[in-house]
């Protein structure tokens, strides 16, 4: 079962004080890699054998892990991160169902909602740290958040929601709708992957791509992450550029190195479509508008 299907399944079931519980473990993950026991049942106002009880069933429903030493305590799962999530936003009215999985990436889940008012939306499960291995030049640009790997995925998708947020209606790119916790709600897209693209790809694709590289970077946001995995044909045809949770500002130290590796990727899958495409320097030129 994946972890959403284990928060689904504990949906139902879990107690008021179940929410507290898990909310607190979340507000402690910078401090403790386990929560102790004793600032469990102090911070919930609760006996330790209530704690226990409680804890022992969120426990077996894959929400919570516990640690015996050094001293006891609990952590959450992805599951708890999951399910916390999906519970404040149904209570908040942004979503009241979760559906099939959508996509999924190296680092994320994406599965369908459904609003209150029967409209689907894109549900992005952050999930860093699944691959730990990966090239840690993507951790690099996230910036160092502590508190574990749960942490950097409520940190992901907050920097993502942001980047949406700064170029929504200047470029193609999903709508952010909301962020709760590790979870991006962003309008569905439909096309087809650029890597997948049978279709003619022409200059007018490419040009388009590097419009919307000007356009994002004039509005403070270098993708650094760009590659043909990253963008889609949408259904009119237009490219939509998602996946931006590694985006840096202009401003930032390796920024020019990120912003010509975007570039050189897109250089290269164009040349090996056989499309003609000026050089590196003269698209940069158009980026920066220099
Ligand atoms: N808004 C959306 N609507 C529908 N499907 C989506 C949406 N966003 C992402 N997806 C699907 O989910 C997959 C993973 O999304 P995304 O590329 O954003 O995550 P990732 O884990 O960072 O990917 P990567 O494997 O590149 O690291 C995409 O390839 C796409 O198929
Ligand atoms: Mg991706």
């Amino acid at each position: 079962m994946s972890s959403v299907d284990w928060a689904l399944q504990a949906y139902s079931s879990l107690s008021e004080l179940g929410i507290r519980f898990l909310k607190c473990l979340e507000r402690n993950l910078s401090l403790y890699e386990y929560v102790p026991l004793k600032v469990l049942s102090k911070s919930l106002n609760v006996k330790l054998e209530k704690v226990n009880k409680v804890a022992e069933s969120m426990r077996k429903q894959r929400l919570i892990v516990f640690s015996a030493s050094p001293y006891k305590g609990y952590t959450l799962t992805s599951a708890g991160l999951d399910l916390l999530a999906i519970k404040m936003l149904a209570e908040r009215d942004i979503i009241i169902r979760v559906g099939g999985v959508i996509g999924m990436g190296k680092e994320s889940d994406v599965y369908l909602g459904v609003t209150p008012r029967g409209n689907y939306v894109a549900l992005k499960f952050h999930r860093l740290g699944r691959t730990s291995f990966r090239k840690t030049r993507r951790l690099r640009s996230y910036g160092l958040v502590s508190g574990g790997w749960l942490k950097q995925c409520i940190s992901a998708a907050r920097r993502e929601f942001k980047a949406l947020e700064m170029l929504y209606g200047k470029m193609n790119v999903p709508q952010p709708i909301d962020r709760e916790y590790h979870v991006m709600v962003m309008s569905p897209i439909s096309g087809c992957m650029l890597y997948r693209y049978r279709g003619l790809l022409t200059r007018r694709h490419f040009e388009e791509v590097v419009e919307g590289m000007k356009i994002s970077f004039c509005n403070g946001v270098i993708h650094s992450d760009l590659s043909e995995y990253n963008l889609i044909v949408d259904d009119d045809s237009h490219i939509l550029f998602f996946d931006f949770p590694q985006w840096v500002p202009p401003t930032h130290p390796n920024a020019d190195l990120y912003l010509k590796r975007d570039v050189r990727n897109m250089i290269k899958f164009f040349r090996e479509r056989d499309v003609s495409i000026p050089s590196l320097e003269d698209v940069l030129k158009v980026i920066r508008g220099a």
